[in-house]
């Protein structure tokens, strides 16, 4: 057959040109495509005489073959070139430092719990939570708070809206964490030891006072429990918390939900403006306490005849506050980035819970 070393020489060189697996493919149709011009001359293989045919044959089948094998080689040799075009693009310095990007903080009230959590469950207390929106037989009566008391007037009580013929008792938004108290006994009995952490509502606000704002209530009964292991499990917390031996003053004082009921300060000092605790010979109110009225143990189902011990009710954001050093309550609740990324703490930092005193 005439001119095959041509038909060769011409397709390898094609091949040998393509620059894309496209034109590659549009050479492989034109050369052993249906019409393309190899199987067009394999077709002219049936008008020949057998002895021509046996002549042809072969050698057109071994084009065939070697186009083919140059255009998978080709065909591979674009694809690795096209590969490490690719690699080069999206080249990557894995030993560059990570990009910055700002992590979130803990808020003081969050890191101020934990710290608090932390303390008083080294001394054996556990935590107990209530809700937020409680009936007023919770928060008021069941503490010894009737109707006709100033303590409901004074403690200016967001009540839940009632459509005209609700008849529901009145739910309230808990003024104090107090209730806690009574919904821990009602479902454990005594003994108990347990802090009750969370957020209270009172319709003030001003530099020191919030709508919401938090705190915490401790409560500890037992057979024998008196005011010095209340004066005692304070001086601890306290000294834990700031870090420092801290001295308290009780003062006698009046709850309903206490007898005896007395308000602790802590020792402090103003020099230079700024309140230190732990020195000085002033004294900073923190927190109400007393020893649990008879009426609330029973309110809670236990037996005051058996049964007797202590509660005290503090404001986590006071101590926060006194702890840090920050002077505007109102602000722990704008939501102000800048106020977060500067009060705020790593969340790696786990609250101590020993004074290393
Ligand atoms: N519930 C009181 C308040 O919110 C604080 C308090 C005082 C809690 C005396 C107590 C307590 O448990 O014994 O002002």
């Amino acid at each position: 057959m005439d001119g095959l070393d041509d038909l060769r020489g011409g397709w390898l060189q094609r091949i040998a040109g393509a620059s894309d697996e496209a034109a590659l493919e549009e050479i492989r149709v034109a050369a052993l495509g249906k019409k393309g011009e190899i199987s067009l001359k394999m077709r002219e293989l049936g008008k020949m005489s057998p002895e021509e045919r046996q002549e042809a044959g072969p050698a057109l089948n071994a084009l065939k073959d070697e186009v083919n094998a140059a255009l998978a080689a080709r065909k591979a040799a674009l694809g690795d070139a096209a590969l490490e075009e690719r690699l080069k693009g999206e080249w990557l310095d894995v030993t560059l430092p990570a990009r910055y990007r700002r992590v979130g903080t803990i808020h003081p009230v969050s890191q101020v719990t934990e710290e608090v959590t932390a303390i008083f469950a080294d001394m054996g207390f556990a935590v107990a939570e209530g809700p937020q929106i409680d009936s007023d037989w919770y928060n008021f009566d069941a503490l010894n708070i009737p109707g006709h008391h100033p303590a409901r007037a004074e403690m200016d009580t967001f009540y839940m809206a009632r459509a005209e013929g609700d008849n529901r008792p009145p739910h309230v938004l808990r003024t104090h964490t107090s209730p806690v108290q009574i919904r821990y006994m009602e479902a454990n009995g005594a003994p108990c030891r347990i802090i009750a952490p969370g957020r209270v509502y009172r319709a003030d606000y001003d530099q020191t006072h919030t709508p919401m704002f938090h705190q915490v209530e401790g409560l500890a009964i037992d057979r024998d429990i008196s005011m010095a292991n209340l004066k005692w499990t304070l001086e601890e917390f306290f000294s834990a918390f700031f870090g420092t031996k801290v001295k308290t003053r009780f003062r006698a004082s009046h709850f309903p939900f206490t007898e005896p009921s007395a308000e602790v300060d802590i020792q402090c000092s103003w020099e230079g403006g700024t309140v230190t605790v732990g020195e000085g010979n002033d004294w900073l109110e923190v927190l109400g306490s007393g020893m649990v009225h008879p009426k609330v143990l029973q309110a809670g189902g236990v037996d005051p005849a058996e049964w007797q011990g202590f509660a005290f009710g503090m404001g986590i954001d006071r101590i926060a506050m006194l702890k840090y050093g920050i002077p505007d309550l109102r602000a722990f609740f704008d939501s102000d980035l800048r106020w977060l990324r500067h009060y705020g703490f790593s969340a790696l930092q786990v609250p101590a819970v020993h004074a290393g005193l």
